[in-house]
C-alpha cells in the first residue's frame, strides 16, 4: 500500500496530509464549509483556520449548535477567527447557497440529516435536505466557478452488500432514506462531472466520533451516549446482540480526509467516492469493554455497570468495516488515530464538558 511521499526536510518519510498542510499554511484560500456548526463541520473549521484559511461556513442550527462554534473561536484566537464569515441559512435556499459560494476555491459539504433512525421517521425532510439542499450547492458551486466540492458520503451506502471488508464499487440495497438520500448525492456529483465538468469527491466515512459530537437527544450517535450514560452512572442500551460492528472512525482522520481530496492534484483521484475509516473492526461489546476501561482510568469511582440488550433496530446494516487502501492509494490517507486513541481523546473532552 502506497502510503507515504518521500522528501520530509528531516530525512524522513513525509505524509501527504504533511504536504497538503504545508502548502496551505503557504497560500491561503477560501473555503466554504456547510453544516459548519456541526461536530464534523466545528472540526473541519478549527483546522482550516488554524492553517491560516479564510472560511465561509453555513448552518441552519438544526442539529448543529452555537457552542460548537464558540469552541473553535476560543481555541484558534481571536485573530484567526477573523477569517471566519458565518451565515446563518439553509442549503435549500439556491439564493443563500449562491451568496455563500462567492468567491470560494473548495466547498467542504457537511450539511445533512445525518440519522439513519430520523430519517426512517422523517423521509421527506430527509430527502428535502440531504438530495435538494445537496443539488443546491453543487448548483451553486459550479455557477461560482468553485475548484471543486468535497461531500460527506455514507459508509450507509453499502446497505445489505454482505461483502467486507467494503469497497467502493461493491455496494448493495439501501436500508433507510437516508441511504438513499446519500447513494443520490454520488449519483448526482458523478451526473454533474459528466455534464458540466465538475470536480467533486465524495467521502463515505464510517462512524464517526471524538469531541463535540452531541450526545443528547433520540438521535445521538453510540459513544457519545454511551459515554453520557456512563457518566451519569447509567446503564449502556445496546441494539442487538453487541455482536452488530463498526469501524469507528476519530474525527481527526475524517478532517485529514477533506483536506486530502481537496488539494489532491492527481486527476485519477478526483470524481471519485472513497471509503473513510480506520480499517478496524469492533464490535458494540467489544466498544463497551473498551470504554468502561478507559473510562475506569479518569473516573475509577464510576460504577462498572453492564449493559442492557433491546431488540434489534431497523434500518442498522450488521456489519461496517471499511477497505482503506483507495484513499490510501490516491489520495495519501492514512488514518492517525485508531480506537483507543481517538477514545481518549473524544473521553476527555466529554470529561471537561
Ligand atoms: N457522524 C458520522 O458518523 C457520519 C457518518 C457518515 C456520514 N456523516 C455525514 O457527515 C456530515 C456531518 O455529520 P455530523 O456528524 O457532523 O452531523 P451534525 O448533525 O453534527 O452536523 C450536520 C450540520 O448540518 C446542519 N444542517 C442540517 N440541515 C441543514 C440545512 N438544511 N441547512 C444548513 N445546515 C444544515 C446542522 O445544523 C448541523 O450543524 C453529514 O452529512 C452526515 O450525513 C456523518
Amino acid at each position: 500500500m502506497e502510503t507515504v511521499n518521500p522528501g520530509g526536510e528531516d530525512g524522513l518519510p513525509e505524509s501527504a496530509y504533511q504536504l497538503a498542510r504545508e502548502r496551505l499554511e503557504c497560500q491561503r484560500h477560501h473555503w466554504l464549509i456547510t453544516g459548519v456548526a456541526g461536530f464534523i463541520g466545528s472540526h473541519l473549521l478549527e483546522a482550516l483556520l488554524e492553517l491560516g484559511q479564510q472560511v465561509t461556513g453555513m448552518d441552519n442550527f438544526l442539529t448543529g449548535h452555537g457552542h460548537n462554534l464558540e469552541q473553535v473561536r476560543d481555541h484558534v484566537g481571536a485573530s484567526a477567527w477573523q477569517r471566519f464569515r458565518f451565515l446563518q441559512a439553509d442549503i435549500r435556499d439556491a439564493a443563500a447557497c449562491r451568496n455563500a459560494c462567492a468567491d470560494v476555491d473548495f466547498v467542504l459539504h457537511q450539511a445533512a440529516l445525518g440519522s439513519v433512525q430520523r430519517s426512517i421517521e422523517q423521509p421527506q425532510l430527509c430527502n428535502d435536505i440531504n438530495v435538494g439542499g445537496f443539488l443546491q450547492v453543487l448548483t451553486a458551486a459550479r455557477e461560482a466557478r468553485v475548484r471543486r466540492v468535497v461531500y460527506a458520503a455514507s459508509s450507509a451506502t453499502y446497505g445489505d452488500h454482505p461483502g467486507l471488508p467494503k469497497v467502493e464499487h461493491a455496494i448493495g440495497h439501501p436500508l433507510s432514506p437516508y441511504a438513499v438520500s446519500k447513494y443520490v448525492n454520488e449519483l448526482y456529483a458523478d451526473v454533474c462531472a459528466r455534464c458540466y465538468g465538475q470536480e467533486a469527491i465524495g467521502l463515505r466515512y464510517f462512524n464517526v466520533y471524538g469531541p463535540r459530537q452531541d450526545p443528547a437527544g433520540a438521535y445521538a450517535a453510540v459513544i457519545p451516549q454511551w459515554i453520557a450514560a456512563m457518566l451519569a452512572c447509567r446503564p449502556v442500551f445496546i441494539n442487538g446482540d453487541g455482536e452488530t460492528s463498526r469501524d469507528f472512525c476519530y474525527v481527526g482522520n475524517v478532517v485529514q480526509a477533506n483536506l486530502l481530496a481537496a488539494l489532491t492534484q492527481r486527476a485519477d483521484a478526483v470524481n471519485q467516492v472513497y471509503n473513510v475509516a480506520v480499517s478496524a473492526r469492533t464490535s458494540l461489546n467489544a466498544l463497551h469493554g473498551l470504554l468502561a476501561e478507559l473510562l475506569a482510568e479518569r473516573r475509577p469511582d464510576l460504577p462498572r455497570l453492564a449493559p442492557q440488550y433491546l431488540p434489534f433496530r431497523p434500518g442498522d446494516v450488521r456489519h461496517s468495516h471499511a477497505d482503506i487502501g483507495k484513499a490510501a492509494s490516491l489520495l495519501g490517507y492514512v488514518p492517525t488515530h485508531d480506537l483507543r486513541r481517538g477514545l481518549r481523546l473524544a473521553l476527555r473532552w466529554y470529561l471537561r464538558q
